[in-house]
């Protein structure tokens, strides 16, 4: 009997106009045009004929120089191959508008919008991709809506605005990022994104959780010691030291990434999988994280910067070195902290949230460390390690659970053995990128994979205590390690309770 319960078929994608600005840029070429091809060209081809994806930008590029770039762009980026008939079918729904800037240039969008639409008999269905620097994002939806593009729907069709990372570099700018995009926006419009969602293991673990008997029933304080959470990075901070020397590690992915997979590891069970339920179940998580005290923040938090080292075999120079960082700079490149989810279900339970540049690996996972035996029969005499449940979200996706085992021999010699599934040896379908998973959804219109307002305020508010304690600290108590290890040995103190260290991917 065929055991795959199918809960929803894939939904069906009405046709819409795709509408890009900042289509000459880097995450337009490289993630978005990418995954829509994919979307139009694997598998089930999910694009309807009609729709249409329309780039703008300030820059003059003829239409064929567009569809010439997407084309590059998809041979390089794109997980479906370049096939002639798929690439023709999908340049033909390419359109480049230049010059989009000011109001003038809006209305000529819109014309063009109205075009397009009674060309195929299409309803009003648009997605507004912002695309573009995020102190351009409110003057761009102040012009959507004064060209009257973006007006909540009346009658049929929508308008979808869809906002990139980061909203805003703390806890003020987030909430006047939220409040100007309310002004002209119903929060049921904005989809922003943050792409670790639509990862496939990401998108997992409320399968794995919810779907399973086995896991739910030890989710708590009463089984698990504590969680821990990696984002690690290999690169340095190569040529973006621009951007993230007034960025960091907190602020580039605690923040966002890396909250959101604690919400999701610690949610409650929502009550149906509608978006709204889903998100308010992850929402409940950050309410229950208090703000830190200064005190907290000096003593559960720890930063550094990387120094010249070797990663993978390559040299790479200390941060303060690097082209465009400033030469005192007090931009952490790693940061380590402990968090309390204050609510019935986690108290007392830390969870360990990690992320760095230049670290030994590219790597990232959740960690769930169950908690030790009673002391007796196999522990007596040396502790046993606990078990581990391993969710893999980068590279290898997958999960393991570490259990103890007897090794065989005629002796009594027991220690771990992992219980491994590795996505791509289980499974043989292809896995959507994430951001075809993302564009899909936007397109269906749902928004469970997308943060809301008051997520994101939530997480920049606990951000924000931190912040300010940094802001007073200057440089005192940034600390430093080589480049290509696991981070300052400082970060592996913070475990020195639990009888075990960071479990290294
Ligand atoms: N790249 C990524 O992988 C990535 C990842 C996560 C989030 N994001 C976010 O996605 C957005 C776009 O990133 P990106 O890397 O593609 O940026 P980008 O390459 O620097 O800029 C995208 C395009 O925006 C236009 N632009 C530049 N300045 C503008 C301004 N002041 N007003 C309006 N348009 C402007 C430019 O085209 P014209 O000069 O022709 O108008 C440019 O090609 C940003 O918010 C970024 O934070 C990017």
């Amino acid at each position: 009997m065929d055991q795959i319960v199918r809960l929803a078929d894939a939904k069906q994608v009405p046709p819409c106009t795709v509408v890009i600005f900042g289509a000459s840029g880097d995450l337009a070429m490289r993630k978005l045009i990418p995954a829509l091809y994919s979307l139009d060209a694997c598998g089930e081809r999910m694009l309807a004929d009609e729709t249409m994806i329309v780039g703008c930008a300030r820059r003059p590029m003829a239409v064929e120089q567009f569809r010439q770039h997407a084309r590059d762009a998809i041979g390089r980026f794109s997980s479906a191959p370049i096939q002639q008939p798929c690439w023709e079918r999908f340049a033909a729904r390419l359109d480049y508008l230049a010059g989009i800037e000011d109001l003038e240039s809006f209305a000529r969008l819109k014309a063009r919008l109205e075009q397009i639409e009674s060309a195929s008999a299409l309803p009003p269905n648009r997605i507004f991709y912002l695309a573009i620097p995020p102190d351009a994002i409110l003057d761009w939806v102040e012009r959507l809506h004064g060209a009257g593009l973006i007006a909540p729907p009346q009658g049929p069709g929508f308008s979808r605005v869809v906002v990139e990372k980061p909203i805003g570099v703390d806890l003020r700018s987030a909430m006047a990022i939220n409040a100007g995009l309310h002004r002209y926006l119903d929060e049921s419009q904005i989809f922003r994104i943050d792409h670790y969602l639509g990862k496939e293991t990401v998108r997992n673990f409320m399968v794995l959780r919810f779907g399973n008997s086995i896991f739910e029933q030890v989710w708590n304080n009463h089984h698990i010691d504590h969680v821990q959470i990696t984002v690690a990075e290999q690169e340095g901070v190569g040529t973006r030291a621009g951007y993230y020397d007034h960025a960091g590690a907190l602020r580039d992915m605690v923040q966002n990434h890396i909250f959101q997979l604690l919400s999701l590891i610690a949610m409650e069970p929502p009550v149906s999988l509608a978006a709204d339920d889903v998100r308010e179940a992850k929402l409940n998580v950050l309410r229950a994280i208090k703000p830190l005290t200064p005190d907290e923040a000096r003593t559960q938090v720890v930063r550094a910067q990387y120094a010249a080292g070797q990663v993978d075999g390559h040299p790479l120079p200390g941060y303060l070195q690097e082209p465009g960082v400033a030469p005192h700079s007090a931009t952490e490149t790693y940061v380590a902290l402990k968090v309390f989810v204050n609510n019935w279900r986690w108290s007392g339970v830390p969870f360990y949230l990690r992320t760095g540049k230049a670290l030994a690996r590219r790597a990232s996972s959740v960690a769930i460390h169950f908690k030790h035996l009673p002391a007796i029969l196999f522990a007596e005499h040396h502790p046993l390690p606990a078990n581990i449940l391993t969710l893999r979200i980068q590279p290898d996706e997958g999960f393991s659970l570490s259990v103890m085992g007897k090794r065989p021999g005629l002796d009594l010699a027991i220690g771990p053995v992992d219980m491994d599934l590795q996505y791509r040896r289980e499974f043989d379908a292809r896995s959507p990128e994430a951001y075809e998973m993302l564009l899909y959804e936007v397109m269906v219109g749902d928004q469970t994979l997308f943060v809301q307002a008051e997520m994101v305020e939530r997480s920049w508010r606990f951000i924000q205590s931190i912040l300010d304690v940094w802001q007073r600290d200057g440089r005192t108590g940034m600390l430093s390690y080589p480049a290509g290890s696991w981070g300052p040995p400082e970060a592996t103190g913070m475990l020195a309770a639990h009888r075990c260290g960071w479990l290294e991917p």
